[in-house]
């Protein structure tokens, strides 16, 4: 209320053992203190939604609610425009290529790029006192350019109210014109035409920089998982921040934006079923109002592996949800996450209109039979573990085993009881082509949930090490606890910093089919291993691999049905040089050689971008890499390295990708895993310069780069 003193009183209570993996603490999400005209258009007021896409226009349907907080009724002029805005790509606006100083003049002689409005709608509304009315319109938009994951186009809706020729508020919805559909046979339809679902699951911390929102690393996390030709993600398993919708509109990413991993049954002591009875209503509503215009979103998710399943009567929970999620959004279809058998029976199969198999891919076939009018995904698949560039031996296929010294070898054959090596998803989503796709748990490790090394996973551990065992029966000893010594998780396909494990390109050549790629694990620096077995394994978009082993001939493999890796087990060891040589229809397609490496000569540095935006919020990705007198990356290095920064910027964070690594992510100095490590720089806000990073190792020559940063004013976000 004006003319009086306003509080606003924050309570904020992140509790121990509140979620299965790590929450964030504090406010990880960006807070918006918005201020209005007593008349407005409502909080999340305006839905767009796209009844029909005919040949030569789209029929839209927009619903805007108005409030009048005054005591007088009031008439508006509700004035309507649509834009074309095309296709935006990332958020983070490259920086313009000016040098910093005269960045600011020369932006603005620059050619602006002037959209005019394809679409005007007025009209005139009286808003009764201390009330709020709705104005329903449908426009058609001719020549409609589709969004999808190939070309997102979007469009925005300007929504002004005017009173007496004066405009009060202005309120912009950003919206794409798409149709999807799910069909039990076909799977997944997209503006008419069907496509596989590429997704990944993703927790929403941003690894070494935790939970609070950045752009520009979760830009960057998106992008990353593009270039292994993802097209979808499950925001596992809560809302995610509105700015990674942004995201996913713009870059072509389809969502599944789910809501809970609990209802009233609880997972941890202090989870979301305390708050359930008083807030799912709540905030279910205000998710899908939040978030119904983003076109990225294909599905809602009413709940993760919820204990409910496993009651007869859960079904009618599951149901409540569904029509909360209809009534706020009648265009999309529901679906929850499943991984008791009892749903495949109980209700919850009805309930949902798509169903969501967690870990089940030997039950598609079956599940289609008994349900052909329902239309499947699957929701969470596979759960290999890995930790980046660990590789143990002998080479077991037992998915249990390849665990040592608390880390996962890095062939892609291990995961925990309930899960699944990639290549079995993969052969059943082949043979069951009825399911729409799939959601690999998870795109990137996170925090916490260091499975097989978590406590409840503590009862299989298999060790190699009988000095890790001893200390590990000594602590238990002392405290009664098991204390995990692993603080992140080994599902991620990239690891916490970001860098791709092996398996990043299993999921390339599959879902990438037309990229020419070639991928060999392992590396090739194992002098313990000379005359002994050890097993390479080569992946590819082609069809056909010949290996070599220093230039001779290991032989020539061609792709098998249900084959998705070329695996050459009787390899015997000598350093040198492997080769692989691909050909796809007959013809050469892609190669590779990894190299035995020489000693660690240098420390070699590597910036994601030069140019960033001095705004205190963008970032620059420096990798770190120990390399040989060649340039080559040597693997199974541990090196501590330093970094030091000068100029108009800092360094907020460093990583390795060690899940046992407990070096605070603050520290300036961190061992390298496997020859990697990574720097993460901001650029001071409005101190626009040059910045300097440098790096050492004891012994090995030490590298810099440099990173300009620029005013923001330069910057222009569409
Ligand atoms: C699933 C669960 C995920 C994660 C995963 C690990 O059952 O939905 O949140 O815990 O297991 O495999």
């Amino acid at each position: 209320m004006f003319g009086r003193t306003n509080t606003i009183a924050i309570r904020l209570d992140n509790p121990p053992a509140s979620s299965r993996w790590y929450p964030g603490g504090g406010i990880y999400r960006n807070v918006r203190l918005v201020k209005t005209h007593p008349v407005h258009v409502a909080q999340w007021g305006t839905f767009v939604s796209v009844r029909e896409i005919a040949p030569l226009y789209a029929t839209v349907d927009v619903q805007i609610l108005l409030d009048n907080h005054t005591t007088n009724a009031t008439l508006v002029r509700v004035r309507n425009r649509v834009r074309f805005l095309g296709q935006l790509g990332p958020l983070t606006p490259p920086v313009p290529d000016l040098k910093p100083s005269q960045s600011k003049h020369e932006l603005e002689r620059m050619p602006r790029v002037v959209r005019a409005s394809i679409i005007e709608v007025s009209t005139n509304l009286n808003i009764p006192p201390n009330s709020n009315e709705t104005v329903a319109l449908t426009f058609h938009i001719p020549d409609p350019k589709l969004w999808s994951p190939d070309q997102p186009n979007l469009y925005k809706l300007i929504t002004e109210l005017e009173q007496n020729g004066r405009v009060i508020d202005r309120y912009e919805t950003v919206f794409g014109v798409r149709v999807v559909q799910f069909d039990a046979e076909r799977g997944l339809i997209l503006n008419g035409r069907p496509i596989k679902l590429q997704g990944v699951c993703n927790h929403h911390d941003l690894g070494p920089l935790g939970a609070a929102i950045n752009v520009r690393a979760l830009e960057r996390q998106l992008q990353l998982l593009k270039e292994m030709g993802v097209n979808a993600i499950r925001t596992s398993h809560n809302p995610p921040a509105p700015e990674l919708l942004d995201l996913c509109d713009r870059l072509g990413i389809m969502v599944i934006d789910e809501a809970f991993d609990c209802w009233r049954k609880g997972k941890t002591p202090n989870d979301y079923h305390l708050l359930f009875e008083d807030w799912f209503e709540k905030d279910l509503r205000a998710m899908i109002r939040r978030d119904r215009n983003h076109p990225s979103i294909i599905l809602w998710s009413i709940g993760n592996e919820v204990g409910e399943q496993g009651e007869p009567d859960g079904w009618k929970l599951a149901k409540l949800l569904v029509d909360i999620c209809k009534q706020e959004d009648p265009t999309r279809l529901v679906t929850a996450a499943c991984e008791r058998p009892q749903s495949e029976t109980n209700g919850f199969q009805t309930v949902l209109d798509v169903f969501g198999f967690n870990y089940k891919p030997h039950r598609y076939t079956e599940f289609h039979k008994a349900n052909p009018q329902k239309p499947i995904i699957g929701s969470e698949t596979a759960s290999c573990v890995s930790s980046r560039g660990e590789y143990f031996f002998p080479v077991s296929t037992n998915k249990l085993e390849g665990r040592a010294n608390f880390h996962v070898s890095s062939y892609d054959l291990y995961a925990p009881p309930w899960a699944n090596p990639p290549d079995v998803e993969f052969r059943s989503l082949d043979e069951n082509p009825f399911v729409a796709g799939e959601f690999v748990w998870t795109g990137f490790d996170y925090l916490g949930e260091p499975t097989p090394y978590d406590r409840d996973s503590a009862q299989m551990l298999v060790f190699t090490d009988p000095l890790v065992v001893a200390q590990k029966a000594e602590e238990l000893e002392k405290t009664g606890v098991i204390r995990v010594p692993s603080r992140s998780s080994y599902f991620g396909i990239l690891d916490l910093c970001g860098f791709p494990k092996d398996r990043f390109y299993l999921y390339q050549a599959r879902w990438r089919p037309d990229f020419p790629m070639v991928h060999i694990l392992p590396h090739w620096n194992w002098p313990e291993r000379v005359g002994l077995l050890t097993p390479v394994h080569v992946y590819t978009s082609g069809d056909e691999v010949e290996l070599f082993l220093n230039n001779q001939s290991l032989g020539r493999q061609k792709r098998q049905p249900y084959q998705y890796r070329f695996v050459w087990d009787n390899v015997v060891y000598v350093p040198g040089e492997l080769r692989a040589v691909v050909y796809k229809d007959g013809k050469f397609w892609a190669e590779k050689t990894v190299r035995t490496t020489g000693e660690p000569a240098a420390v070699k540095l590597t910036v994601d971008r030069t140019r960033i935006w001095a705004d205190g919020r963008d970032l620059a990705f420096i990798t770190a890499a120990i390399v040989d007198a060649a340039g080559q990356v040597v693997p199974r290095t541990k090196n501590r390295v330093r970094f030091f920064i000068h100029g108009a910027g800092e360094i907020i964070s460093t990583c390795n990708g060690d899940q046992t690594c407990h070096v605070p992510f603050y520290s300036k100095e961190i061992p390298v895993f496997n020859g990697l490590a990574l720097a993460i720089v901001r650029g001071l806000p409005n101190a626009p310069g040059k910045i300097t990073v440098e790096v050492e190792s004891p012994g090995l020559k030490p590298d810099s780069v440099e990173i300009t940063t620029f005013a923001p004013s330069t910057k222009t976000i569409k």
